[in-house]
């Protein structure tokens, strides 16, 4: 595939790498800050791609996919932060005819936890003596607190745990109630991305924990999702492509 990649920071420079050792061909880099700019960009250019892959930043997320849509062409989007404007996104999507996939974490290993997260969340509803909480520690710069893979872990435990009713990210200088999902974050040096949950009752304490080595593996996700991008139409998620891929497998 000829691919288009949006922010060329740290996950840019790992999808180029991996899309060559893929065999596609990076054919397009946008990134203004780096002085890359769209309209620097021939047409003919931004034309010729098959599919872009944007790892940003929140705020230019819908600037960005605005000019991709008007490309008409579809987009795998990696940058977090930016799902209060998922409805917007979606019109911009449908108007044009484009196909977008999304995640907070294209890791796979990520997408097993999400599933293990989901299963544990199951059990631990019959056991009210288990209270659940959740932190995640990122690198330094990251821009967007909490994580975009934070608030998906904390929706699954709220979908499948009753007693526990909404997610908490910055309690302030109080108490957390017993319906409260504490999730706190860390930034700290050179962490690629840490998630874990702990389920703690008065006799024991369990966790769950996931660590991303490296950015190679979200990479390989991102790309994934762009090779698999055609067969769809509209907005979906990374999950609902794995569990195609899955279900054609199995
Ligand atoms: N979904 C996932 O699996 C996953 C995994 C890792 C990271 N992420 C997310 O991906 C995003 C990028 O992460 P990163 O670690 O690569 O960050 P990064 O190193 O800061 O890279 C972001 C790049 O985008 C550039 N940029 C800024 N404005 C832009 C614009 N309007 N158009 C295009 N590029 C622009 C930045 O330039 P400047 O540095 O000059 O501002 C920077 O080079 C973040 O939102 C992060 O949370 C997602």
């Amino acid at each position: 595939m000829r691919l288009g990649i949006i922010g060329y920071g740290q996950m840019g420079n790992a999808i180029e790498k991996v899309a060559i050792e893929r065999g596609h061909n990076v054919s397009v880099i946008v990134d203004p800050k780096k002085g890359y700019l769209f309209d620097d960009i021939p047409i003919s250019a931004l034309r010729a791609v098959d599919a872009y892959i944007d790892f940003s930043e929140p705020d230019a997320l819908v600037e960005n996919i605005k000019r991709v849509a008007d490309l008409g062409k579809n987009v795998v989007v990696g940058t977090t932060g930016w799902y209060e404007k998922l409805d917007m996104i979606k019109e911009i999507v449908s108007n044009k005819g484009i196909t977008l996939i999304y995640s907070q974490n294209f890791s796979m290993g990520m997408n097993i936890f999400f599933n293990i997260v989901q299963f544990a969340s199951r059990v631990i509803n019959h056991f009210p003596e288990y209270d659940i909480s959740g932190f995640e520690i990122h690198h330094n710069k990251k821009k967007d607190i909490p994580s975009g893979t934070a608030k998906k872990i904390s929706e699954l435990i709220i979908e499948n745990v009753d007693r526990k009713k909404k997610p908490v990210f910055y309690p302030g200088n109080r108490k957390i109630s017993s319906e409260e999902l504490h999730f706190s974050s860390i930034r700290c040096g050179n962490f690629v991305g840490e998630h874990t949950i702990i389920m703690d009752s008065p006799s024991d304490t369990i966790k769950l924990s996931h660590s991303a080595k490296n950015r190679k593996g979200f990479a390989i996700g991102a790309l994934i999702a762009a090779e698999n991008i055609g067969n769809l139409e509209g907005v979906h998620t990374f999950s609902e492509i794995l569990k195609r891929i899955l279900k054609e497998e199995l």
